[in-house]
């Protein structure tokens, strides 16, 4: 933590509420996240289906925890995000309403949840996963409804109630230049050119089979790219995972090794957030994700010590 911010960097790491309830080494979690990270992004804790049990109960319980937990310990608090297809409720689907009533809704859902966190909330993830894999726009509820205009709508309302919160565009598998990329970098140009209040985009470097995955100067060409359109751009879920028919024979090594580069090329190229999709290897998704990949892709093992790879990325601030 205190090597990131002497380079001014946002490292952070994300958390579910989990951290206070599960774990039976519950402030491990706590403890280890605030002693050693600037950051904290809230989990799955703010995604419509956790915070929306019913259709007109919300419950902040969760949420509140891990908002409060950052701002206490002065971290920087991302919030994760106001529009998902994903992770929506039970009662969400099939969806009943009229285009109208469900543009209301969603009006209604970010200027409720991120008014909420006004001033504590630094940055939020406004739309995630907008875009599919062919570089089209993703066939979600919000799209069949509003079409694109949902996602300047979903900015407008955030910038209404938050208005000091760097607002984001997040999805994964972008973090290179390839076809989804140039998708969401499109869309992210129309969004500009029409005046939507954009600051930056997110890239969630989820590396699932690291050797193959992308490559420091792939990520740093594609930083500056979005850079060059005048956004910043944050890796905001990063986690490094191996086949398990292809693990090389030290692969917290190579994993270190993979952190560092990836660090170094965010930096250099003028990101300057990384934040990595969980604390310790025991919460992490890929743990009930895909048997075919290791599950050991963060920074802190089971017993909350530290790994190579954070060795490797403190060398790496060390020395800069
Ligand atoms: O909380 C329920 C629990 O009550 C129930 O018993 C259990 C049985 O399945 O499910 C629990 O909910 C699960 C939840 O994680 C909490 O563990 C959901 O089923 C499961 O779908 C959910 O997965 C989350 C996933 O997003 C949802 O798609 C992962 O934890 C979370 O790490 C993952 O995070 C996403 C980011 O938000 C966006 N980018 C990709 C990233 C990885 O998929």
């Amino acid at each position: 933590r205190e090597l990131a911010d002497k380079n001014d960097l946002t490292l952070g790491a994300s958390i579910t509420a989990d951290a206070f309830r599960t774990y039976p080494d519950d402030p491990a979690v706590a403890q280890t996240l605030t002693r050693e990270f600037n950051a904290v992004t809230t989990g799955n804790a703010l995604k419509m289906g956790p915070l929306r049990p019913e259709r007109y109960t919300y419950n902040f319980e969760d949420a509140d925890a891990i908002v409060n937990l950052g701002v206490k310990n002065d971290l920087l608090v991302r919030g994760h995000a106001l529009v998902w297809h994903n992770q929506t409720p039970g009662w969400f689907y099939p969806w009943e309403y009229t285009d109208d009533q469900l543009r209301e809704f969603l009006r209604d859902h970010i200027h409720t949840v991120a008014g909420r966190y006004r001033g504590k909330v630094d940055v939020w993830d406004v739309v995630n996963e907008a875009v599919a894999d062919d570089g089209t726009m993703r066939e979600t509820a919000w799209y069949d409804a509003m079409g694109e205009e949902y996602i300047d709508l979903a900015f407008q309302w955030a910038n209404e109630v938050a208005p000091e919160a760097d607002l984001f565009y997040n999805d994964y598998g972008i973090d290179e230049i390839n076809e989804k990329a140039d998708g969401v970098y499109a869309l992210l140009e129309r969004l500009l050119d029409r005046g939507v209040p954009i600051d930056g985009v997110g890239l969630q470097m989820h590396a699932f089979r690291a050797q193959e995955y992308v490559t420091p100067e792939a990520l740093g060409e594609n930083i500056r790219r979005f850079k060059d359109l005048g956004l910043d751009v944050h890796v905001t879920e990063m986690d490094v995972a191996y086949d398990r028919e292809n693990v090389p024979e030290d692969h917290l090594e190579h994993q270190a090794q993979y952190y560092r580069d990836i660090l170094e090329a965010c930096l250099d190229n003028g990101c300057d957030t990384l934040v990595t999709w969980g604390v310790h290897d025991t919460a992490s998704w890929l743990r009930n994700y895909d048997q075919t990949i290791t599950d050991d892709p963060l920074l802190f093992d089971e017993d909350f010590d530290p790994k190579p790879a954070y060795f490797a990325i403190k060398d790496l601030l060390a020395n800069r």
